[in-house]
């Protein structure tokens, strides 16, 4: 764009007058189909413009948004008579000349046309752009588009964070967020998962996920350990599903914090229900689950090309034999993936006993990952006959993930997470 361009013209000595286009269902055109469009075509899109490209090639991805219907694609080279009627003009050819020809013709017919080739010809720039909940940030600083993005990174980081307050006129409305806050490391949360930790009043956490977080709150903040919540004659689920509904009833922004994804052997939806019930409404933010995640920090890649097209996530917490287990071993016995067991380590003998007697090859690698993602990450080697004897002698704790299968073998000799 016209902030990218590599120019020796003088810079004006005019500061250039920000506004913000509102361009739903009006017609704009962008000339030329390579990584220029290829950038803006979706902030275009996603203002609703009335796209019309003029290229004779595109990349793939331009492609892929014409055959997608979100933008019409004319396949030839700019044609002077093409910016009629429209508002906004993108012109980033690979040819200088019929670049200065739409601008030319821009310039005649009042069309604001930003040039990828040369800033001093266009009409507007396009600024460094970023957004968070509904904040729109967008930076110019002449020619200097590196510190335009990195002004620009800085101010949508803080509105993500926190750290920068963007308080909204109207009345904040408080919330209930049942937040996935990944597997330890604080820098896998999501970017929505940190802003509403920012935003709580309340934050109602678990020992597994990021701890770390929790230093950084502010200290209005009241920060309940969910292991603590006394539970008398209730359930400790209860208790915590109590907690939640009490704080939420109080008006306050409650935040609870759960490890990986709420969803994935993380008992979120009898959290949502026990909310339902009372009738308040709660947001599940996403989190990056273990099970994924953690095999991964180890170097181990739950599924690889020709040696895993599957795997299967499965909870280890009660033995085999037990009756209460809804897992049936015979079969995953059969499966030829990966298996990926959460909350083993105490169970895994008994497991790895069960897929042998059930046609699984004893020699099939196995690992545990300790406190994945963590600074006391901690990877340990076994086979599926070895296991028991490996995670008594080498001492392995919860919370580990335990992967079974091929994949395990994979990996270069150095990774660099
Ligand atoms: C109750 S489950 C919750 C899983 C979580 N909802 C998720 O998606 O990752 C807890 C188990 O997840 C696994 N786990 C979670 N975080 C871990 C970590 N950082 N390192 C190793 N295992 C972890 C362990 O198997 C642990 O026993």
């Amino acid at each position: 764009m016209a902030e990218h361009a590599d120019h020796t013209a003088q810079p004006t000595t005019h500061p250039a007058y920000p506004v913000g286009l509102r361009l739903a269902g009006r017609r704009v055109v962008v000339l030329g189909g390579g990584q220029v469009a290829q950038r803006r075509l979706p902030a275009l899109i996603a203002a609703g413009a009335d796209i019309t490209l003029i290229s004779p090639s595109a990349t793939p991805s331009v492609e892929a948004m014409a055959e997608a219907g979100e933008i019409t694609w004319t396949k030839r080279r700019y044609e002077d008579g093409d910016l009629a009627d429209a508002w906004y003009a993108l012109v980033a050819t690979t040819d200088p000349a019929s670049n200065a020809a739409a601008s030319a013709e821009a310039e005649r017919t009042r069309t604001w046309c930003v040039r990828s080739d040369d800033a001093e010809a266009a009409t507007a720039w396009t600024p460094a752009t970023g957004r968070s909940e509904g904040v729109t940030v967008a930076v110019l600083t002449g020619h200097d588009p590196r510190r335009s993005a990195t002004v620009r990174d800085a101010i949508v980081e803080g509105l993500r964070d926190g750290s920068i307050a963007a308080p909204q006129h109207r009345a904040r409305t408080p919330f209930v967020a049942l937040v996935g806050g990944g597997p330890g490391d604080p820098d896998l949360i999501t970017v929505r998962g940190r802003r509403l930790l920012a935003e709580a009043d309340v934050v109602i956490a678990d020992r597994l996920g990021p701890r770390d977080l929790l230093d950084e709150l502010p200290p209005h903040v009241e920060v309940i350990d969910a292991a603590k919540i006394p539970y008398g004659r209730f359930m400790a689920q209860e208790a915590i599903n109590n907690a939640l509904i009490e704080h939420a009833k109080a008006g306050r922004s409650v935040v609870r914090l759960k490890g990986g994804d709420p969803f994935v052997f993380g008992r979120g939806m009898e959290e949502a229900q026990a909310l339902a019930v009372e009738g308040i409404a709660c947001t599940v933010v996403p989190g990056i689950s273990s099970s994924i995640s953690v095999p991964g920090a180890a170097g181990i890649p739950v599924t690889h090309r020709g040696v895993a097209h599957e795997f299967t996530v499965v909870s280890g917490h009660v033995a085999p034999e037990d009756p209460r287990s809804l897992v049936d071993w015979a079969s995953l016995a059969k499966l030829t993936g990966t298996l990926v067991i959460l909350m083993g380590v105490d169970k895994i003998g008994k497991i790895a006993e069960a897929l042998i007697a059930h046609g699984k090859n004893p020699e099939t690698p196995l690992a545990l990952v300790q406190e994945g993602t963590t600074a006391s990450q901690r990877r340990v080697d076994a086979t599926l006959a070895t296991v028991a004897e490996t995670v008594r002698t080498q001492e392995v704790r919860p919370p580990a993930v335990i992967v079974i299968g091929d994949v395990v073998a994979e990996g270069p000799d150095r990774l660099v997470m």
